[in-house]
């Protein structure tokens, strides 16, 4: 008889040890390798964030400029992943082509036998986080039938990525300051969040032996869904039909279905935290501080988010259930802001938590706890029977 416990959405399996992220859901606190989260938003940009959840320690500046200059080296992709790019309709979820491009990668880079498995992929590690962004701008760009746009080595990651996405022929690109401190701030924020369903993914297939690159698509796939990654472009698309139902005066009958259980507040609630999200705090800060600079002032989009938040907070159903706003409740509206389209955001979600499925599934396989992810379950199908004489 085998001992198993009964989890249905392990509220309360460990399933590894880890020392990347903690959540703390009590006190309301995010840290990255004990670093809160607010800290890192303030001085770091996303490359140091992702050295450090990486590698476990802050780097040296020339320690820095070696993983920065090793990064940019792999910016490219393979010239003939634009002919798979070209195999998709042009009107596909970039989620999708994602999922696909990502995959294919495993063909395009196979790993280099003479290697360990463990250096295969802190190798392939610095490949995707060099090339999510360059993906990601060129699944956009096909979706608006635009020339792709080679990387641009010389500006920040945050920076190239928004040259990717946006410039055109006719004039030179300078990414706004503002956007680009917004691009960065939203990449650190989600660049990890311990054991969630995506990273969880990343960790079982890396258990089976999976092809990095593969792995992460197989983290991908996991994230688009509405209830982890996929709830920005939810988020929004709820404001959005609350703007168009009347706005403020509409939020009484949405709260009212809220409770009712006909549809759920998109970006509030959270399986750890039970207090306000310490990333929805920073980025809310964010749109406060770049109000002008991101056109935010007489924006009705995000007047309708604060209140619909202030009445949310105010109301007995959301404070016994402790549901507060999560990080998706304000990113939408800051990518929006930046111009980045809605079914972007995922995707841009997918560029920075791609440092922490790295963090995570490394950190498995030179563990001493590897091995094969296999959850047991309790069997409630048909006593062993036997086919009859003749099959119905
Ligand atoms: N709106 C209304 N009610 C909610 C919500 C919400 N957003 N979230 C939870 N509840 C209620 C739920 O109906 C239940 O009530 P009752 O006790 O009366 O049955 C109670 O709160 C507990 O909910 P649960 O679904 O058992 O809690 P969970 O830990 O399984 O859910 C969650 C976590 C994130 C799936 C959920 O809060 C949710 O659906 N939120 C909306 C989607 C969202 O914003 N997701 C992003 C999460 S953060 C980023 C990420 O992980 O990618």
């Amino acid at each position: 008889e085998h001992l198993t416990t009964y989890d249905p959405g392990f509220q309360s399996t460990a399933a590894c040890r880890s020392a990347v992220s903690f959540v703390d859901g009590e006190a309301g606190r995010l840290t990255y390798r004990g670093y809160p989260i607010e800290e890192l938003a303030a001085r770091c940009d996303f490359l140091q964030v992702a050295a450090l959840l990486l590698k476990g320690e802050l780097p040296g500046a020339e320690e820095m400029r070696e993983f920065r200059s090793r990064i940019v080296h792999h910016t490219m992709v393979h010239q003939q992943v634009s002919l798979l790019l070209n195999g998709f309709r042009r009107d596909a979820h970039p989620m999708s082509i994602l999922v696909g491009l990502i995959g294919a990668l495993a063909a395009f880079y196979p790993l280099d036998p003479a290697m360990s498995e463990q250096e295969q992929h802190r190798e392939a590690a610095l490949m995707m986080i060099a090339k999510m962004p360059t993906l990601v701008a060129m699944s956009y760009r096909y979706s608006m039938g635009w020339p792709l746009e080679y990387p641009d080595n010389r500006l920040s990651y945050a920076a190239n990525f928004l040259k990717m996405m946006f410039a055109l022929p006719v004039e030179p690109y300078e990414p706004k300051p503002a956007a680009v401190k917004a691009v960065d701030t939203l990449f650190i924020l989600h660049a990890e969040h311990e054991q969630n369903a995506s990273t969880s993914t990343v960790r079982l297939c890396a258990s089976a032996g999976a092809n990095p690159y593969q792995a992460v698509a197989a983290g991908v796939a996991c994230l688009s869904g509405p209830r982890h990654g996929g709830a920005n472009e939810s988020a929004l698309r709820m404001l959005e039909s609350l703007r168009a139902a009347g706005g403020v005066k509409a939020i009484p009958d949405f709260i009212r279905r809220v409770k009712a259980k006909e549809t759920r507040l998109i970006g509030f609630g959270h399986r750890v935290y039970k207090h306000y999200d310490p990333r929805a705090r920073i980025i809310r800060n964010i749109c406060h501080e770049l109000i002008d600079e991101l056109g935010l002032r007489d924006d009705p989009t995000y007047a309708l988010a604060l209140e619909l938040e202030r009445i949310a907070l105010e109301d007995d159903y959301f404070i016994e259930r402790h549901l507060y706003p999560n990080v998706d409740f304000y990113s939408g509206i800051v990518q929006r802001a930046i111009g980045i389209p809605t079914p972007l955001f995922t995707a841009i979600f997918a560029i920075a938590r791609t440092v922490g499925w790295f963090a995570q599934k490394n950190e498995l396989l030179e563990s001493n706890d590897l091995r094969l992810a296999r959850p047991r379950q309790v069997y409630t199908g048909s006593p062993l029977r036997h086919l009859p004489e003749t099959l119905p």
